[in-house]
């Protein structure tokens, strides 16, 4: 497959039923069998780290340097420095082309970095200690319900208040997302003060009025990269939008909702807290928005 790289292991034959076996971890490539990860890294004791999620469509990244930028924000954020420079782009393009996973429909690949190996303390290591970084990337299906639409419960935001860096520490999150799990909906939707934030893992986008509409961005959500992207789009489709708060009332009254995320996509969101929205079908901005979108993550345009 390809030239060998030094340091790289390449994937065989025999492999590559195993798709996803090939990591980035510390500046190496090698199999996921092979890690070791100390059990005083950060991120395993006081979930002490950033991460990012990018997707590719047969090969092609969607957003990726915004991706890679918001990762070195988020890293900015919390004073996590990584001694030697990591070129995410190269190594996202690597680990797909290794995993063989360069002509998949869709591939994600994640990226984390935590605060490094130390003995178990609150306070940051001294300046010396390097951050681990680790990547994968494996293969991802679309929800089947894109078409038709998914349920979405409300739950109270009991995150903390810097959701604007994009941190590994995600237990409200999983909390969250469990509980929408067990009510047989999709995602949980963030309410803080009765202003509609975000989804665990998601944007959250209603129509109402008629002017599409997403929370602005502030420190209690992520600056989410296909949020940018879909506003571009109504920006350049001519599609009126809005990024004002969202109140709960009128969300509960909202013409359309979706949520947006990179491995969601562009989701409709058909009932909510058990009733539905509006009528209860896929709405006809939401659906233009996730053809808009399909057709340019294809096409390699964003
Ligand atoms: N989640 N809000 C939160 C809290 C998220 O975790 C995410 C992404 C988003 C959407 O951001 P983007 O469009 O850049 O993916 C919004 C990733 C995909 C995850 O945790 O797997």
């Amino acid at each position: 497959m390809g030239t060998q790289t030094p340091g790289v292991v390449q994937l065989t034959d025999r492999y590559l039923h195993q798709m996803t076996d090939l990591v980035y971890y510390n500046g190496e490539y090698l199999s996921k069998a092979d890690m070791r990860v100390d059990p005083d890294e950060r991120g395993w004791l006081l979930g002490d780290g950033v991460y990012d999620v990018v997707a590719a469509y047969r090969g092609t990244f969607v957003g990726l340097n915004t991706h890679v930028q918001r990762l070195a924000r988020s890293q900015r954020e919390a004073g996590i420095t990584t001694l030697m420079p990591h070129d995410w782009s190269a190594i996202a393009h690597e680990l797909l082309r290794q995993n063989g996973l360069d002509t998949m429909e869709r591939a994600v690949v994640y990226i984390q970095v935590t605060r490094g190996v130390a003995p178990r303390a609150h306070a940051f290591p001294r300046a010396q200690v390097p951050p681990t970084v680790y990547a994968y990337a494996r293969p991802f299906r679309a929800l089947h319900e894109g078409a038709t639409g998914c349920q979405a419960i409300t739950v109270s935001d009991t995150r903390w208040s810097r959701c604007d860096i994009k941190s590994i520490s995600l237990m409200a999150n999983c909390m969250a997302n469990q509980r929408a799990y067990e009510a047989g909906a999709y995602e949980a939707i963030f309410v803080r003060d009765g202003v509609v934030l975000e989804g665990t893992h998601t944007n959250v986008f209603a129509v109402i009025d008629g002017v599409v509409r997403t929370a602005p961005l502030t420190n209690y959500l992520l600056a989410g990269v296909t949020r940018g992207i879909i506003l571009d789009l109504c920006r350049t489709q001519g599609i009126i939008f809005r990024e004002a708060t969202i109140s709960e009332a009128e969300f509960r009254r909202a013409e359309e909702i979706f949520v947006t995320g990179t491995t969601t996509e562009v989701l409709p969101i058909v009932r909510l807290d058990g009733r539905p929205v509006a009528m209860g079908d896929v709405g006809v901005v939401t659906q233009r928005l996730q053809q808009l979108y399909f057709a340019a993550a294809r096409a390699g345009t964003i």
